[in-house]
């Protein structure tokens, strides 16, 4: 019989770590520790080292960083800040959390992210921010967006929800922002069992306003200088974080191993196969195809147990939750959201299900 091939395979995963997971779970329930302990700050620890930066500061999701580092760069009511049209709503809802207001620049369509092109002619006296999004897995064009915010005097914080590990020239993503957030979200690169994140900061002065602020805006226990909230990494999630954490780069390695494999299967299709940024390493959290008849394809592979996935099919600045805002226009943010199509991807996936998978596309396009 022939097996469905899944979008993320997380059974897959997480099997070869089942034990040494379940014992160090005993170790924290014998302890009874369970909110900022030894395994969270060991897991803030590694990470920054890993990615070169000073600080990692963990809170309870991806959502929750981006919210965390807004506040700490004291963004609020009256401000804008910059973030893409293409991405997760979660770029543009943390802005509405703190009260400030997210401006939609439109993406390239080769790369999907922002540029300084699409960002300059959206500044204005209240811009605040810029949050540049590496989705999946690849490198914004970094060099141009820190020029434009140093001419601006404007704190990049880099969304680096989907690109851990990933690499622009010779430094991690992550270490080139002023403030950088990550996810943990089960599917993500380096995704837990459950939610969790992580701002990562170069600058003592906002990891100090950070750690406060995740722990209801205390930096003494029972006195609470400001609003703060309650987002912490709970230890069993960085205990599980660590374990993961050491196979990262084995992980991504993977991730890379198999967006090869499909781009080599994918050669002779009328598609637009990933392209690679030039002085970027992607560490392909999605391998995203263009093609017409996107939803026929999407149809097909579904009728042979292919799962696939459209990441967005609905732009930010068309969201329902963002009609109040003044109406924008992203013009390849709205042709891409018919036309991208992310194909299964996990570390796992083996050569033989991307034959599979390449061959039923093949066969579908060569009907239409
Ligand atoms: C680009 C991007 N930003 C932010 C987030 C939010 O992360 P979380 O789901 O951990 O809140 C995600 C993922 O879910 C994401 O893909």
């Amino acid at each position: 019989m022939v097996q469905n091939i899944p979008m993320v395979d997380l059974r897959s995963h997480f099997a070869p770590l089942r034990t040494e997971i379940l014992e160090g779970i005993g170790q924290i329930l014998d302890d009874s520790a369970f909110i900022l302990g030894a395994q969270g700050r060991a897991l803030e620890s590694e990470l920054s080292q890993y990615l070169g930066v000073a600080h990692g500061i963990g809170c309870a999701s991806g959502t929750d960083a981006l919210l965390l580092a807004l506040r700490a760069l004291d963004i609020g009511p009256g401000d804008e800040v910059i973030v893409p049209s293409f991405t997760f709503i979660a770029t543009a809802e943390a802005v509405r959390y703190v009260g400030a207001t997210p401006v939609f620049a439109d993406v390239e369509p080769e790369y999907f992210c922002i540029t300084a092109a699409t960002v300059e002619p959206l500044l204005s006296p209240r811009t605040r921010a810029i949050i540049p999004v590496h989705l999946y897995g690849q490198a914004a064009p970094m060099d141009e967006l820190l020029d434009l915010s140093q001419r601006h005097q404007l704190p990049i914080i880099e969304d680096m929800a989907q690109a851990i590990g990933a690499r622009w020239q010779e430094r991690r993503l992550g270490s080139l922002g002023t403030l950088s957030c990550v996810s943990f979200f089960p599917s993500k690169n380096l995704g837990g069992a459950g939610d969790g994140g992580m701002v990562f900061t170069q600058d003592d002065a906002l990891a100090e306003k950070l750690r406060g602020l995740r722990n209801h805006g205390s930096w003494q226990t029972y006195h609470h200088d400001v609003l703060g909230y309650n987002s912490r990494l709970d230890e069993i999630q960085a205990l599980i974080l660590r374990k993961l954490f050491q196979r990262l780069d084995q992980y991504n390695a993977g991730r890379r191993r198999a967006a090869a494999l499909y781009d080599q299967a994918l050669a002779e299709l009328p598609l637009q196969r990933p392209s690679r940024r030039v002085g970027a390493e992607h560490v392909f959290h999605q391998y995203t195809i263009q093609v017409q008849d996107r939803d026929g394809l999407r149809q097909k592979l579904q009728a042979q147990g292919i799962a696939s996935g459209v990441y967005y099919p609905i732009p930010c600045h068309l969201q329902q939750a963002f009609a109040d805002l003044p109406k924008v226009h992203c013009p390849q943010a709205e042709a891409l959201k018919d036309r991208v199509l992310s194909l299964p991807m996990f570390p796992e996936l083996q050569e033989s299900q991307v034959a599979r998978i390449a061959e039923v596309i093949a066969e579908h396009l060569r009907k239409s």
